[in-house]
């Protein structure tokens, strides 16, 4: 493992969290650099927070209802974040799109896992998208997060061909276990100092 000090890492959840799972078993085998300081859900009967109990990770609950706005509830987000230090958030099935608070907080520094092969796609039900465009190839893509939806630098892909018989569900589990790859390896690559910028492309030093 490296020298260097360990990222710290948060993580923002809504459900199940096979994509927090992966991270946490990787970073748990020594495989990343990384110590997750949080995971952060605005769902309280989010599956995701007890992988984390179970890991031994903080949880917090971070919901909308008490904030006027999406501004609001973001700012209280950063505070939330910068208070345990956080150098990289990762978004894992956070059903909530980010406002400019918290984006320019984090910069190149927010990373999300989206099911498809940005840019196309993008938003809700890529998979269902995917299928109802008739694809042959679709995917996922991990990027950092800027203003718009989907639309931040790209980190890493993964291709995933359609079957003919394909159902949104079938398509989302074979995407998903690309995810489960492609996900943990690019917080690997930020963690250890390998991910670079030149505009929006996205530099993997090796
Ligand atoms: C993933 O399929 C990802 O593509 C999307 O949200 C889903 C989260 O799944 N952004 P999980 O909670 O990690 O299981």
């Amino acid at each position: 493992m490296a020298d260097s000090a360990p990222v710290r890492l948060a993580v923002l959840v809504s459900g199940n969290g096979t994509n927090l799972q992966v991270v946490i078993d990787r970073i748990e085998a020594g495989e990343i650099n990384a110590r997750m300081v949080c995971v952060v859900s605005n769902r309280q009967d989010a599956f995701a927070l007890k992988r984390a109990e179970q890991h031994g990770i903080p949880t917090i609950i971070h919901e909308i209802g008490a904030y006027a706005n999406r501004q609001a509830y973001d700012t209280a987000l950063v505070e939330i974040l910068r208070n345990q230090d956080v150098q990289l958030v990762l978004l894992a099935g956070f059903m909530r799109i980010l406002t400019d608070v918290m984006v320019n907080a984090f910069p190149h520094a927010i990373m999300n896992i989206h099911p498809a092969l940005l840019p196309a796609f993008p938003g809700l039900h890529a998979q269902q998208q995917a299928l109802e465009y008739g694809v042959r190839f679709t995917g996922c893509t991990v990027h950092f997060v800027d203003i718009g939806t989907d639309t931040g630098p790209i980190i890493l892909q993964a291709v995933v061909p359609v079957e003919a018989d394909d159902t949104e569900e079938t398509l989302a589990a074979r995407i998903q276990q690309e995810e489960h790859r492609v996900y943990p390896e690019a917080v690997r690559l930020f963690c250890a100092g390998k991910i670079s910028m030149n505009g929006r492309r996205v530099r993997i030093l090796s």
